[in-house]
C-alpha cells in the first residue's frame, strides 16, 4: 500500500512569486545547468526589467528559486522565452504551476495565444506542454545544436488561451 505521508514528504514545499531582479542569479544558475547556451545574470536582470516580459518563480522556504518561467508579450500574443525547474524538484507539478500562473496573468492582459519553441528530443518538456494543451504549429529543421554539435529540430508549439 502506498504511504501517502512519505509521498507528501518528498514534495518540495514552495510558493509562487513574480520574478524579480533578486532572482536573476538563481535563474542564470539553473539556466546554465539545463541549456547549452547559458544566459548571464545581466541578461536575466534586463529581461526581468523589460516592460513586455513577465515571469514567475517557485521559491523554497529559504527563498531559493526552484523553478522559473519568463514570457514575452507582443500585442495579443506571447512567447515563452524559457522555463526550468531544478532537477531535485521536478515531476512535482512545479512546471505546470508556473505555466498556469503565466497563462492566468496573460489572460488578464488579453493575450489570446501563447507560443514556444522546444527541442524535438526534449521528452519531459514536450510532455509538460502537451498536457497543458499546446499543439504543434510548425517546425524549424536543425534549429538547435546539441552539446555534441549535432543539429536538432525545434518544434513550434502554440496554445489558445481563450
Ligand atoms: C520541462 C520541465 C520544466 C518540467 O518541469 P516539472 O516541474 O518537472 O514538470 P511537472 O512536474 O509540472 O510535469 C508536468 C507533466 O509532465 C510530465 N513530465 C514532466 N517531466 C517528465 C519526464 N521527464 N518524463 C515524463 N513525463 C514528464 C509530468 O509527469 C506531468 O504530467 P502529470 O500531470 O500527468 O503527472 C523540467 O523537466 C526542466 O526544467 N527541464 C530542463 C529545462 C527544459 O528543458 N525546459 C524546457 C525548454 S523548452
Amino acid at each position: 500500500m502506498i504511504d501517502m505521508f512519505s509521498l507528501l514528504r518528498r514534495r518540495s514545499p514552495h510558493t509562487l512569486e513574480h520574478l524579480r531582479a533578486e532572482h536573476a542569479a538563481d535563474c542564470a544558475r539553473l539556466h546554465a545547468l539545463y541549456f547549452s547556451h547559458p544566459w548571464s545574470v545581466n541578461e536575466f536582470e534586463s529581461l526581468i526589467a523589460s516592460a513586455n516580459v513577465h515571469g514567475a518563480a517557485a521559491l523554497d522556504g529559504a527563498g531559493k528559486v526552484l523553478g522559473f518561467v519568463l514570457v514575452r508579450l507582443a500585442a495579443d500574443e506571447a512567447e515563452i522565452l524559457t522555463i526550468a525547474v531544478d532537477k531535485s524538484a521536478r515531476k512535482q507539478g512545479i512546471g505546470r504551476e508556473l505555466l498556469e500562473n503565466q497563462a492566468e496573468s496573460l489572460r488578464r492582459n488579453r493575450v489570446r495565444k501563447l507560443f514556444l519553441e522546444v527541442d524535438e528530443d526534449n521528452a519531459a518538456a514536450r510532455k509538460l506542454y502537451g498536457k497543458f494543451g499546446f499543439t504543434q504549429a510548425g517546425m524549424r529543421p536543425g534549429y538547435y545544436r546539441t552539446a555534441s554539435g549535432k543539429p536538432a529540430n525545434a518544434l513550434i508549439l502554440s496554445c489558445d488561451l481563450g
